[in-house]
């Protein structure tokens, strides 16, 4: 089924999806990575979504939710995906229990008939090491690879490895908005653990641990959970 990557800003989701996605051979679905793509291209969505994403804070389920069923329809998620930062808030994570078992729309339970229940993934990782992750963060716009100044610096400081692009800086990640996110997430996500739980569908996961070591930790977890 697919597989639900949980944790607060800077817990590793994307760099274990990316992995994940090596792996296992399903796309990854970043609701940020969407939303940012959106603001970028001045969509009607993005338009919306833009001041809440420069505050730090949640974007409406509204549209978050209408951007996940619409990239959930693709054929390329019939065989699982890798959600990475959605469902954020118990009102998606109700929404998702409804479209998975195809109170929604029928189509998209079709396409996603041979999959079980998703899998949560929440990985533990303690503040002060948040905070350092965020605003040592940098990635390369051409291929999306994610370093760290501290933790995975490139081979030449501010260029990717790979293609030589420009690294850059997310704007979130500057220490006025990280706080904003970090609050954000223990008041309106934190309380999804609960939810998740209570289904006994929740696996917890140290994400202080090296990135190789927790990719392994989540295979295992995924093919014993599913
Ligand atoms: P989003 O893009 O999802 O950001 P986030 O949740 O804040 O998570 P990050 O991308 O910051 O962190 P990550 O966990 O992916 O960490 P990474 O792997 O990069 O959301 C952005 C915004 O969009 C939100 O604020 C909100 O406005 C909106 N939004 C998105 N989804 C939404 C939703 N569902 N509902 C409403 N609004 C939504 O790693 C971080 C750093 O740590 C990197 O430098 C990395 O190299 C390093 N690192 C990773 N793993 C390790 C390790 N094991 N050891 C050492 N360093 C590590
Ligand atoms: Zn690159």
């Amino acid at each position: 089924g697919p597989v639900i990557l949980f944790g607060p800003p800077g817990a590793g989701k994307g760099t274990q999806s990316k992995r994940l996605v090596q792996a296992l051979g399903v796309p990854q679905i970043s609701t940020g990575d969407i939303l940012r793509e959106n603001v970028a291209q001045e969509t009607g969505w993005g338009k919306q979504a833009k001041a809440a994403m420069e505050s730090g804070q949640l974007v409406s389920d509204f549209i978050v939710c209408a951007m996940v069923a619409e990239r959930l329809g693709k054929p390329d998620t019939s065989r699982g995906c890798i959600l990475d930062g959605f469902p954020r808030t118990v009102a998606q994570a109700e929404w998702l229990d409804k479209l998975l078992t195809g109170k929604l729309f029928e189509s998209t339970r079709v396409s996603l008939a041979s999959n079980l229940p998703p899998v949560v993934i929440s990985i533990k990782v303690d503040y002060n090491q948040l905070l350092q992750r965020l605003t040592g963060r940098r990635s390369c716009p051409s291929c999306g690879t994610i370093y760290n100044v501290y933790s995975k610096p490139p081979k030449v400081e501010g260029i990717c490895d790979l293609e030589g692009s420009k690294l850059v800086m997310r704007q979130d990640d500057r220490e006025e908005v990280i706080a904003g996110r970090l609050k954000a997430y223990e008041q309106q996500t934190l309380p999804l653990e609960k939810y998740y739980r209570a289904q006994g569908r929740l696996f917890e996961i140290n994400g202080d641990a090296p990135v190789e070591k927790i990719t392994e930790e989540m295979l295992s977890l995924i093919e014993h959970g599913n």
